[in-house]
């Protein structure tokens, strides 16, 4: 791959936040052209063997509910053969057993590709086991299986991604009508974190372009009204930090994204559709250096946060209506209105555009979405005995 370098920076403690790269060549050639080394270029040039050796090392998770079957399949055949697929659905099971169909393709396609994966249904018993025999309760709801939500599949998601071994863990939504597109997240995800020298690392995805039907023409629409309205209210809390007015968040609700399984486990995570915006507040509050940090592992090495603009447009399944996108604008600003970081002014700010759009009553404050704490309290020892997660195609039956 041919990247632009990411020239300009923001530090908030031990977090350094990475400008937008842009890719110049999604395949950068065989031969290493040693004039990139020089440093005066402003293009890097990512080798196949560091981008193999971090495929070979990555999960790649996919939330799936009640997808069509179709696309589900296109995905998979997006995702780089060395990369371990991990399914976590949450589709029903009636009167139409959408799940057990899903298996049946996965397994199918698997088989054919000869490669590993594994599936779990997030309302299964088993899946419940790993988090029981973990002692990690806060995943569980009050029938003692996995919370429903995109988030709670997503933890899920990372949990049987450690337990596979695995060091990277990246997410792609199962509802992406272009395998090109998935292709091209995967191969950004590796050569993003391969930037890193940090074991603390993540890559998150800006799209192109959305393309839309406006009066029966193609429109490529850059930014959607949460990513707008999110990101705006991110860089009005790194900017009260900074003292500097900056537009460099662009990926407040990057869906496609990527960690390193050390600052995976280290983050805390938030429930249902905030998780993503919720990341950059975890590591706002856990390593900006305002408080106390329960890692000074991390504070040493620092974190790198890195944003990549993918070439492919994205298209994923149809809107899903303008309640989801309330829903998501008051989830995202939640999370940052109630984080003991967010100052009065941006606050205000926050609580004036709920009540303006009408998300949010006269009176009243935005939601507090659920949250998890970091999955290193997760005794993954005990865990792994009581699954074998390393056999050929992993099932985990509902
Ligand atoms: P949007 O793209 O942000 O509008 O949200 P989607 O509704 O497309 O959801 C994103 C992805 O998460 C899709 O692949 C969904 O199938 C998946 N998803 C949504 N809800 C859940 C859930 O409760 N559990 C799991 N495992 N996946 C979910
Ligand atoms: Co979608």
């Amino acid at each position: 791959m041919r990247l632009e370098l990411p020239a300009n920076t923001e530090r908030f403690g031990a977090n350094t936040f990475h400008h937008i790269q842009k890719v110049f060549e999604m395949d950068g050639g065989y031969e290493m052209d040693a004039e990139f080394s020089s440093p005066f270029h402003i293009i890097q040039q990512i080798s196949r063997e560091q981008i193999y050796h971090i495929e070979r090392d990555m999960a790649i998770v996919i939330p799936v509910k009640n997808e069509r079957l179709r696309l589900l399949e296109g995905v998979l055949s997006g995702i780089p053969h060395d990369c371990l697929p991990i399914i976590v659905s949450n589709s029903q099971r009636e009167p139409v057993d959408r799940y057990r169909m899903e298996q049946a393709m996965v397994d199918t396609f698997c088989r054919y590709a000869k490669k590993r994966y594994v599936i779990a249904h997030q309302r299964s018993p088993e899946l419940a086991k790993v988090f029981r025999d973990g002692n990690y309760p806060h995943l569980l709801d009050e029938n003692g299986l996995v919370h429903n939500g995109k988030a709670e599949g997503m933890l899920a998601g990372i949990t049987l991604a450690h337990l596979s071994g695995k060091k990277y863990v990246g997410f792609i939504d199962s509802d992406n009508y272009f395998p090109g597109a998935v292709f091209e997240y995967a191969r950004l995800f590796s050569a993003g974190l391969s930037q890193s020298r940090s074991p603390y690392s993540m890559v998150r995805i800006q799209w192109q372009s959305k393309p839309k039907i406006v009066d029966s023409e193609l429109y490529f629409a850059k930014f959607g009204r949460v990513s707008r309205i999110t990101n705006h209210y991110l860089n009005s809390l790194l900017s009260h930090y900074t003292g500097f007015e900056t537009e460099l968040l662009r990926t407040g609700n990057a869906g496609e994204h990527a960690l390193s399984m050390a600052l995976a486990l280290r983050l805390d995570y938030s429930a249902g559709f905030s998780i993503e915006t919720y990341h950059f507040v975890s590591l706002l509050e856990k390593f900006g250096g305002v408080i106390p940090s329960p890692f000074p592992e991390v504070m040493k090495s620092g974190t790198d946060i890195y944003q990549m603009e993918s070439r492919n447009p994205h298209l994923h399944d149809a809107d899903k209506g303008n309640d989801h996108i309330k829903e998501m604008i008051e989830y995202s600003l939640g999370v940052m209105f109630h984080s003991p970081l967010c100052p009065e002014n941006v606050k205000k700010e926050i609580l004036q555009e709920l009540r303006a759009g009408k998300i949010i009553g006269k009176n009243a404050d935005p939601v507090l979405p659920r949250r998890y704490p970091a999955l290193v309290n997760l005794d993954f020892k005990t865990a792994a005995r009581t699954t074998d997660w390393q056999r050929h195609g992993n099932f985990i039956p509902a």
